[in-house]
């Protein structure tokens, strides 16, 4: 998706990864560099998919199939690009966005069976778009984990599934990018955070 010279960013990345900081720090670099950024997350990201949201990151563990999940993240996603995404790339704003279809097609569809066709059907149907760049945040799952639950910020859901699931989800971050090399980069997210950020930084200005 590229409306003018509005770009639309997602970062993505395991639990943990360091994203949400990373986000925001991108947003400020390209405001110093005179855009204007929304930056925004999933799930949520407008009213709406903020209440869908608290169904999905709360609670327990098997509350919902995966299937169900799909459902739930592409409906909350639907909102988001309808009321958040595509006004702001319409008005020729960039976006910034914390997760977007990539993370259902990693935790929903390859970590609890190969839901991958499913996951890609209902993309088609009802979101279809892709963004610019997707900047991937890798790490081990061991120290993401840790620094996901130490945080208690009662949307654990997902870290609660534990290791192996983490592991899961790396692998699936990783073999999607190398799917898509034009659209994804990966970064190593377990240097310092300062260094993290210029990496970010580098990968963007390269498309601005
Ligand atoms: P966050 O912690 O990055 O805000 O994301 C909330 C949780 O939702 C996180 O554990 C990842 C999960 N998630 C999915 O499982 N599928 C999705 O499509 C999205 C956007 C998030």
């Amino acid at each position: 998706m590229t409306a003018g010279r509005a770009l639309f960013i997602s970062l993505e990345g395991i639990d943990g990864s360091g994203k949400s900081t990373q986000a925001r720090r991108l947003a400020e670099h390209m405001r110093a560099r005179g855009r204007d950024p929304v930056l925004t997350r999933e799930p949520g990201g407008a009213p709406g998919a903020e209440e869908i949201r608290r169904l999905l990151v709360e609670g327990d563990p098997a509350r919902w199939s995966p299937e169900t999940e799909i459902l739930l993240f592409t409906a909350a996603r639907r909102d988001h690009l309808e009321r958040t995404i595509r006004p702001a790339l319409a008005a020729g704003r960039d976006v910034v966005t914390d997760r977007f279809a990539d993370s259902t097609r990693v935790y929903q569809g390859a970590t609890r069976g190969d839901l991958r066709g499913l996951v890609d059907e209902i993309h088609a149907a009802a979101i279809g778009v892709e963004p610019d760049l997707t900047l991937i945040l890798d790490m081990d799952p061991e120290v993401a984990l840790e620094r996901g639950l130490a945080r208690a910020s009662g949307e654990d859901r997902f870290e609660e599934f534990g290791l192996p699931f983490q592991e899961k989800l790396r692998a699936g971050f990783l073999a999607l990018a190398r799917g898509a090399p034009e659209r994804c980069v990966v970064i190593d997210a377990s240097e310092d955070p300062d260094t993290v950020a210029r990496h970010v930084c580098e990968a963007v200005n390269a498309r601005l």
